[in-house]
């Protein structure tokens, strides 16, 4: 094991699958206790698994992030086990996707209520208890993406929810500056995890393509060759959360083999 965020408590929502459980194992491979959150009321069975094997560093708490007690509860009992929080990976986020006329008020409540509202309040809550405490040594990680930079025809209110990523991002830093906390984002590229089989699916639907060939040919169009795996996110995660980016703070940083250039 590796010591870069030894001592440290780290929050991470979103965390039973895909990127958020990919980073949540760097993190204790780093040294870091770890608390879990994600909607499920049980654990998945991957995060079972490194429960089992971490019982001492790693919790889960069954959190819907667009619920303000449930936030309030979360931080709550995140610290009566673990302590103080020191890392936000602020990562819980729903895709979906429709034509833009045909768009619907559900969806783009859904998807905001999950990727801005309850991002934002995540972050502010955390942030809040983080001052609270003295903030030594406290970063926040946002979960951004590469849909956050530009617009999509397809895609518009997902796009618009990581913008308000970026966005919220940027002001937090600012906000948190004076006390030393330093906020910053990742933008990932196309990464293969839960989300995109949802999301390949969509794009067959809208683009009259066979089921997997979005996937195939997006991760062909990555200047690196592939589609990332969750583990190529950790890399970031690890380095934005540790004291090694003591001067880096209000970035969104791509990591995504080549996608966008900024
Ligand atoms: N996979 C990609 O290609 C990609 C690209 C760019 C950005 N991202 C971002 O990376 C992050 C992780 O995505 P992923 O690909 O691992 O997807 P994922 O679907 O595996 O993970 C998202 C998690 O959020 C959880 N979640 C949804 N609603 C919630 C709620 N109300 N309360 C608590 N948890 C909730 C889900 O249960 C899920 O475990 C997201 O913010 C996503 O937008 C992913």
């Amino acid at each position: 094991m590796s010591s870069r965020l030894q001592d440290k408590h780290a929050l991470l929502t979103g965390a039973a699958g895909g990127i958020g459980l990919a980073v949540a194992a760097a993190y204790l491979e780093q040294g870091s206790r770890c608390t879990v959150a994600d909607i499920g009321a049980q654990p998945t069975p991957e995060l079972a698994a490194l429960l089992d094997s971490h019982p001492d560093r790693l919790q889960y708490l069954p959190t819907d992030v667009t619920q303000m007690a449930q936030i309030d509860a979360l931080i709550d009992a995140a610290t009566q086990r673990f302590g103080p929080i020191s890392t936000l990976f602020n990562n819980a986020a729903l895709f979906d996707m429709a034509p833009l006329l045909e768009s619907h008020e559900a969806m783009y409540d859904k998807l905001f209520a999950v990727n801005v509202k309850g991002a934002f309040f995540v972050m502010q809550k955390v942030l809040a208890h983080m001052v609270a405490h003295g903030a030594k040594g406290c970063a926040v990680v946002n979960m951004a993406s590469q849909a956050g930079r530009r617009g999509e025809a397809l895609v518009s209110h997902y796009c618009a929810s990581k913008a308000a990523v970026i966005s919220y991002t940027q002001s937090a830093a600012l906000a948190m500056a004076p006390h030393k906390i330093r906020v910053n984002a990742i933008s990932p590229g196309v990464i293969a995890t839960p989300m995109w089989q949802h999301v390949d699916a969509l794009f067959a639907k809208y683009e009259n393509l066979p089921l997997g060939e979005k996937k195939k040919r997006v991760g062909e169009a990555v200047p690196l060759g592939y589609m990332g795996d969750p583990t190529d996110i950790c890399g970031a995660a690890i380095f934005l959360a540790s004291d090694e980016a003591s001067y880096v703070t209000a970035q969104t940083l791509n990591v995504d083999g080549g996608n966008v250039m900024s």
